[in-house]
């Protein structure tokens, strides 16, 4: 990865991503950890349900997601023009929004929100998990989120250098508060594809019950 001085916004930073086609890359990285991820989300469900991705990038998992049967509508969210771009291309049936996820204002709540690689670009990242179980998820609804760069993945623990973009590098145990002080219930977490210093992306589920 480039070095750069200045730190960069990661909206832009994964815009020119998209524009040099690195976003597939990222999609193959990533598709393990999100299909543990899906199974999680279909585990025990008979009903069907709305879906979001939250920071989807080029909207693979949305496209994913319109192959199940229980999926009655998946729809993307990213803040990188050029990554819903993209996403509109590949798929012209699915709603896909561009916008800051912190200034996104829903036209309907869903029943399951999915986040992949995204939470730690924010500072205050209570702040969107707040906004999401208030107002983005109906009553009963999941999020299911994963994160690679955190305090224990020490593989990852230099990513924020390497890449010149923000990261928020917290622990297992501080994400975790996060989402009990949110409100949300029946909380689980698992570390997929650990493997020597690399400790796996960790993936939260929880449930609004109220
Ligand atoms: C590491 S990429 C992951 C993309 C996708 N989830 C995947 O697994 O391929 C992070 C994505 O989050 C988006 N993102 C980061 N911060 C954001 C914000 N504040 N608002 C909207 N999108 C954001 C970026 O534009 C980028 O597409």
């Amino acid at each position: 990865m480039t070095k750069r001085t200045k730190l960069m916004n990661p909206v832009d930073f994964f815009g020119e991503w998209a524009e040099i086609g690195k976003d597939i890359g990222m999609e193959k990285g990533h598709a393990k950890s999100v299909q543990f991820m899906i199974d999680k989300i279909l585990e025990n469900k008979s009903n069907s349900f709305t879906f979001l991705d939250a920071g989807c990038g080029n909207g693979w998992v949305v496209r994913k997601m319109n192959d199940i049967e229980l999926c009655s509508y998946s729809a993307g969210l990213d803040g990188a023009k050029k990554m819903i771009e993209k996403a509109k291309t590949f798929d012209s049936d699915s709603d896909y929004f561009c916008s800051d996820l912190l200034d996104w204002i829903p036209n309907k709540k869903y029943d399951v929100i999915h986040s992949m690689e995204v939470f730690y670009y924010f500072v205050n990242p209570e702040k969107i998990i707040q906004k999401i179980y208030d107002t983005w998820l109906n009553k009963s609804g999941i999020l299911v989120f994963g994160v690679d760069h955190y305090k224990e993945n020490k593989s990852a623990i230099n990513w924020p250098h390497e890449c010149g973009v923000f990261m928020n590098t917290l622990s297992i145990d501080d994400w975790n508060k996060i989402i009990i002080d949110v409100g949300f219930k029946n909380i689980t977490f698992w570390q997929i594809g650990k493997k020597n210093d690399w400790a796996g992306t960790l993936v939260f589920k929880a449930e609004k019950q109220h």
